[in-house]
């Protein structure tokens, strides 16, 4: 691959004044749109605990990006019995940890933090560089394995389901995205509860609620992950065109959400 532009390299971003992708008009229609979907969502997740259990047997992977703060407001102010983690991979931007940071602060909470097994990532960098996810696919999915997806199986464990942030519109891989389904792999119950939610809704419902949200998302970064394989990305382009970027759209994944 040439020449890498990442988050982490990138210095002096673009002025952020009326995005308009993150500060959409709140018309009245929209905000009932909002208001209906959010009362799906707490339905969805009151169902999942009477039916599963309400002593944190559910866990909601947190990824701090904008849909994952939708759910962690509707979580919080319900005072759902849903327990809340997420996955430091050691390579998030800085923006990402202030988020953390204020988030616990607006919520008066302490956020699961899981990392990944230090043992493995000194193996990893010590024998195939530091940034060597640039350069194969395999290296690439090994990377994410290591720093996302083993600790996940770990945040996982003895839980009977899992919630994600997830919308079909984001990607050509979660178009047909169900509320819920069985996670052959990880074998548990899992629910997209957003899934119907297009990217206007998410924001109006943070402006509607004055949710803490990503710094880069005014940035034009409306997916992040990890600062050297997320960039921002052009008017019109895909919302996760900046992830991974190149890598061929069709299997655009990390291996938190395997398709069976
Ligand atoms: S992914 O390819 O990185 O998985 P995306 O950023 O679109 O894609 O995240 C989809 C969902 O996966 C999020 O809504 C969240 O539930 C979960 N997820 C992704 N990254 C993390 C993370 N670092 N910590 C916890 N959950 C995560
Ligand atoms: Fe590694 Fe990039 Fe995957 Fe993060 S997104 S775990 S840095 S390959």
């Amino acid at each position: 691959m040439s020449d890498p532009v990442s988050l982490g390299s990138v210095s002096g971003l673009r002025p952020a004044a009326n995005n308009p992708a993150t500060s959409p008009e709140l018309t009245v229609a929209l905000q009932a749109a909002v208001n209906q979907k959010h009362a799906n969502v707490i339905s969805i997740l009151k169902n999942a605990i009477n039916e599963l259990g309400n002593h944190y047997e559910i866990t909601f992977a947190n990824s701090m990006g904008a849909e994952d703060m939708v759910l962690t407001d509707i979580i919080m102010r319900e005072q759902l019995a849903i327990e809340i983690f997420s996955l430091d991979t050691g390579r998030l931007p800085v923006e990402t940890y202030d988020l953390i940071a204020a988030t616990e602060q607006t919520y008066n909470t302490k956020l699961k933090v899981f990392f990944p097994q230090a043992e493995a990532v000194e193996t990893y960098v010590r024998t195939n560089g530091i940034n060597a996810f640039y350069e194969s696919i395999d290296l690439r999915k090994a990377c994410c394995f290591m720093r996302k997806v083993e600790p996940l199986q770990r945040a996982l464990k003895g839980k009977k389901a899992w919630v994600t942030g997830m919308r079909a519109e984001q990607s050509t891989t979660r178009v047909d995205l169900p509320f819920r389904q069985f996670d052959e792999g990880n074998q548990l119950e899992k629910f997209n509860p957003l899934s119907d939610w297009s990217e206007q809704e998410v924001w109006a419902y943070i402006r509607m609620h004055h949710v803490p949200y990503n710094k880069l998302h005014d940035q034009f970064y409306p997916s992040i992950g990890c600062a050297p394989c997320t960039r921002a990305i052009a008017m019109g382009e895909d919302v996760r065109a900046g992830r991974w970027w190149w890598e061929d759209p069709l299997n655009k994944e990390c291996g938190l959400h395997v398709k069976k």
